[in-house]
């Protein structure tokens, strides 16, 4: 939530930093704003709303600054004003601040500056911050590094969660930096360096970063990195290097992000699946080293992530369950945190996370360590929080994911956790190789299988154009098809604003099937030919009730009276859902289109969601 980017260097800052904030629009975008280092003194600019309101300030092109700050905000404290826009400055105008988080006892610290003599202009909590540096740079004993040791004092008396860029004008040579709990990377350059909340801001420039790690400071000049620990101990750190080039980052001539990344699926699948799995060899994962000594000491799994990433998780239940015969659970996150499960060091925990940064996700990996259990990352974000703080990671490396909805992480997910299966199942040596050999091969097949229903995307559209100004619409499946309903019904609510839900066929006459009148749109995935027969029986329930149909499936369905079938290539019920959910997320593209809707940033969402 919130995105940021800074730059120091030999060029002028503006143009970099409103490019970091348009590639960053998709972490917050209720206001934005800059704070530069201009003929010595701070000069700022914020306005409420989109970046575009930011750029269209009168003066701002002219800032010939080289060094400067920037902010788009995902309003948590005090609504989006321009008073609340970011950066925040002290009273004397000496320290400007851009800060993503939530810092919990801001009225404490509010109350403290205030018998200080210091005043506030806005509601949020970020205000406290360059006013406490500014309390603490006055107040300071020490002449050796006055400006660190007053960002540190600082935030010292900081409760809460905080990634940070700090300027002053008493040191326009430097960009202070520290994080908590909340994602913060440096990117090298050559005479210019630059700091931003997440990758893609500055991936234009440079594919040298430091992952700045939690209680950790750096000083940013033009030519040099200075790295801190939490005692202001110097120390050096490695750098690393990002493979995603600027252009994955980029829409491509696609008008919506989303719509890239639904089409890239084929490509991503492969890039997940990448040489880890092929015929007639044992699946292999280079950063994984289970043993069958200790797979079998397991006694449960645990699944943990929030939204799209659990709904990939209930997927991969089945898979696990299936091949390794371990009884897995999955949980929301947010819920798992707060309910001390029962774990131990016989029990595995799996973390989904497509960004890697998601707070619940990354508090829930805590606790599971804290209670001895062994953690398990599925990331695509490299160096992401999640991914440091797991004992193992494998990533999906299916690319950037920019659009809020998330569409080809979750498929990229489903593939990875059904190989993670396979690779349990053959160390535990528990499933029939044949088995498993079909299911390799299932699952090489997939992204040819990607494009033929991508080729389905003309039907798609056309039911969508039917049935976008309906209000309601309900999603049934059994099984892994109901999983991938509660997929789709969460892409719809997401960014076509339809309220949606999503039942298992078999629950329907247990409630929900009162909800049912004549013209509602009733969505059914119907791909295991094991329950086929009976999603029939309940989609026409809803028929006789008046419902309009569509119906997602890979059978040969002969005599039925559906409005709209999309068929879909057949594959195995463990992986269906990464073919069954293009056509669902298709819909809510083309659904949230037809609405004149902005896909890519839909209403009061964002892209990670780093605070609870
Ligand atoms: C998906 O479309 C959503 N935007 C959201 O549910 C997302 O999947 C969730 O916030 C988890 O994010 P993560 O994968 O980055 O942890």
């Amino acid at each position: 939530m919130c995105g940021s980017v800074g730059y120091i260097g030999d060029k002028q800052a503006t143009p970099i930093l409103m490019n970091g904030l348009l590639s960053l629009e998709y972490r917050g975008y209720d206001s934005a704003g800059i704070a530069v280092i201009e003929n010595n003194e701070i000069t700022v600019m914020k306005d409420k709303g989109r970046v575009a309101n930011l750029k269209a300030i009168d003066g701002i092109d002219t800032l010939t600054s080289q060094v400067g700050i920037a902010h788009t905000r995902w309003a948590t404290h005090g609504k989006p004003s321009k008073e609340n826009a970011h950066p925040h400055v002290d009273n004397h105008n000496q320290f400007a601040v851009v800060h993503n988080g939530i810092i919990e006892n801001y009225h404490e610290l509010k109350e403290f500056l205030t018998q200080k003599g210091y005043h506030f202009i806005s509601q949020t909590d970020t205000e406290v911050i360059p006013n406490l540096i500014d309390y603490y740079y006055k107040n300071g004993i020490s002449d050796e590094d006055p400006f660190l040791r007053a960002v540190k004092s600082a935030v010292d008396n900081l409760k809460g969660s905080y990634a940070l860029e700090v300027i002053s004008k008493l040191f326009p040579d430097r960009i202070i930096v520290v994080r908590k709990d909340s994602p913060l990377v440096i990117g090298k350059g050559k005479k210019e360096n630059f700091v931003a909340s997440d990758i893609p801001a500055i991936l234009a420039y440079t594919k040298d970063f430091y992952l700045l790690d939690d209680y950790e400071y750096a000083v940013i000049k033009q030519d040099e990195i200075h790295f801190y620990d939490n005692t202001l101990l110097e120390h050096s750190k490695a750098i690393k290097n990002i493979e995603w080039d600027a252009t994955s980052a980029e829409k491509n001539g696609y008008e919506d992000y989303m719509l890239k990344e639904i089409y890239e699926q084929p490509n991503s699948i492969r890039e997940t699946i990448g040489s880890r799995l092929k015929l007639g060899e044992p699946c292999s994962f280079d950063d994984l080293d289970f043993t069958k000594e200790y797979l079998d000491t397991i006694h449960q799994i645990y699944i943990v992530a929030c939204g799209t990433a659990m709904h990939a998780g209930l997927v991969g239940k089945t898979a696990l369950e299936r091949l390794c015969h371990i009884p897995v659970q999955v949980d929301i996150a947010s819920e798992f945190r707060y309910r001390d499960p029962i774990i131990d060091e016989k029990t595995l925990c799996i973390y989904i996370s497509q960004s890697g940064e998601t707070a619940d996700t990354l508090a829930a990996l805590k606790l599971a360590k804290s209670k001895g259990a062994k953690t398990l990352a599925i990331s695509n974000v490299i160096g992401s929080s999640i991914t440091r703080e797991a004992d193992y990671t494998i990533y999906t490396h299916a690319g950037p994911e920019i659009a809020v909805a998330s569409t080809k992480a979750y498929t990229s997910q489903v593939v990875l956790i059904c190989m993670l299966a396979i690779h349990f199942a053959e160390i535990l040596d528990c499933k029939q190789e044949s088995v498993l050999e079909n299911l390799k091969s299932d699952i090489l097949d997939l992204p040819t299988k990607i494009e033929a229903v991508l080729d389905k995307a003309e039907e798609v559209q056309k039911f969508a154009k039917k049935v976008y100004t309906e209000h309601d619409m309900y999603f049934l499946g059994r099984g892994t098809d109901y999983h991938v309903a509660m997929e789709g019904s969460l892409k719809l609510k997401e960014i076509s604003y339809i309220h949606s839900e999503a039942y298992a066929a078999g629950e329907l006459k247990h409630g929900p099937i009162a909800l049912i009148e004549n013209g509602i749109t009733v969505i059914t995935i119907l791909t295991n030919p094991d329950l086929v027969e009976k999603s029939i029986s309940n989609i026409q329930e809803v028929i006789t009730r008046g419902a309009k149909t569509l119906v997602v499936t890979n059978q040969k369905l002969s005599n039925v009276n559906f409005d709209y079938v999309i068929n879909i290539p057949e594959t195995n019920e463990l992986i269906s859902p990464i073919l069954s959910v293009i056509p669902l997320q298709l819909l809510s593209y083309y659904i949230s289109k037809n609405k004149g809707l902005d896909v890519d940033k839909p209403r009061n969402l964002a892209k990670s969601v780093t605070v609870e």
